[in-house]
Parts: C-alpha cells; structure tokens; sequence
C-alpha cells in the first residue's frame, strides 16, 4: 500500500472477526518491529504474542473492553530499560523504542488489511500477572490483532498550524 494510503486507512478498530490471521502476516508484523530504529539500537523490549482463544475472560482483566479479547491475537510490547539507552540527563529512552517498534506492528497489520488499536490504559499489575512479566521489564502498549468488524470512523485532527512551528516554539 502506497504511505499515504496506509497512515490514512490505519484507524483504531474496536470490533474484529473471529477469522484466524494467517502466520505469515504474524511473522511480518513481528519483522517490522524488529527492523524499526531504537536509541543506540538497544531494542530494549520483548514483544508478547497472545492467542485469545480459551483465554478471554483472564485476559480480560488486563482490558477490560469485550473488543480487546474478539480478535484471535493480541500483541503486547514490554520495555527493558535496563537495557535501554539514556541520555545524559538521565531520560530512559525504553518506552519511546517501545512506541516505535508498536507503531511498526500497526502500520504493517494495517498494510495486510489487519486491524488493531493501541491500548495503554490496562491493568498493569493484571498484565503482569498473568503474562508472566517480572518486574524489572514494564509493559507499554497492546493492541489486538484480526480481522475489522467495524469501519473506518471520520478523522479528527488538529489543524496543522496548532501542531508546527517553524523556527522557533509559538
Ligand atoms: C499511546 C496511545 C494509547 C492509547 N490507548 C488507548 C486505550 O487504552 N484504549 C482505546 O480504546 N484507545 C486507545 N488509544 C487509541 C486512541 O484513542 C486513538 O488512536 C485516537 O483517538 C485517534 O483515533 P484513530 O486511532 O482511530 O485515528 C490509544 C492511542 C495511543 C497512541
């Protein structure tokens, strides 16, 4: 899909199919994290594949949107700031890499005709627990994985004078 096309068509889906999503489009998913850039390409994350299936009232604790479970995988993305490069003011670059590598997955879901939506207001402590996370690694983001069953809604954004400057901040 051409760029424009695709950061246009990418929306948040909140309705999926039951459809399963084939593995190859999984494994080009994963392969665009994995190419995304990352401060001093330290990759300081672990990417979670989630089944759904025979796990969705647990899983829903995590989220507890009916949506977040329809669609047959969820992908989750968990920062290791440990490993993380930081500036020397000290700022911790993990969850920016994290945001990266996620937007990476969106964008390729979307140009194989797959939905999602970023998810960062979860149960943390939830996801923990039932992911099996330890606590030196934080989990940033998830989004469900599938087939949409809804449609695109009209985008609202800010006029682009709001968002830019040139020059100097005003
Ligand atoms: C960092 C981040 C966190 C988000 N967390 C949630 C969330 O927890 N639940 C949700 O339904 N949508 C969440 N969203 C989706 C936004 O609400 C959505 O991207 C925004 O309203 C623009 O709509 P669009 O994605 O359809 O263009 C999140 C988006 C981002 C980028």
């Amino acid at each position: 899909m051409e760029f424009q096309d695709l950061i246009s068509k990418r929306y948040s889906v909140r309705a999926y199919k039951k459809d399963p999503v084939e593995k190859w489009k999984i494994e080009k998913i994963l392969e665009a994290a994995r190419f995304a850039p990352s401060a001093a390409n330290r990759q300081p994350y672990k990417i979670i594949v989630i089944e759904t299936e025979g796990r969705k009232e647990e899983l829903k604790r995590i989220y507890s949107a009916e949506w977040f479970v329809q669609a047959p995988l969820i992908v989750g993305i968990c920062a290791i700031k440990n490993i993380a490069w930081s500036r020397k003011d000290g700022k911790n670059h993990a969850d920016i890499d994290c945001a990266i590598a996620m937007d990476h997955m969106i964008l390729a879901a979307t140009d194989l005709g797959l939905g999602s939506c970023w998810i960062c207001a979860f149960d943390v402590e939830q996801a923990r627990r039932i992911l099996g996370i330890p606590p030196e690694v934080e989990p940033v983001a998830f989004t469900p994985v599938g087939y949409p069953d809804d449609l695109p809604k009209e985008k609202r954004r800010k006029p682009i004078e709001e968002i830019v400057c040139y020059g100097r901040w005003q």
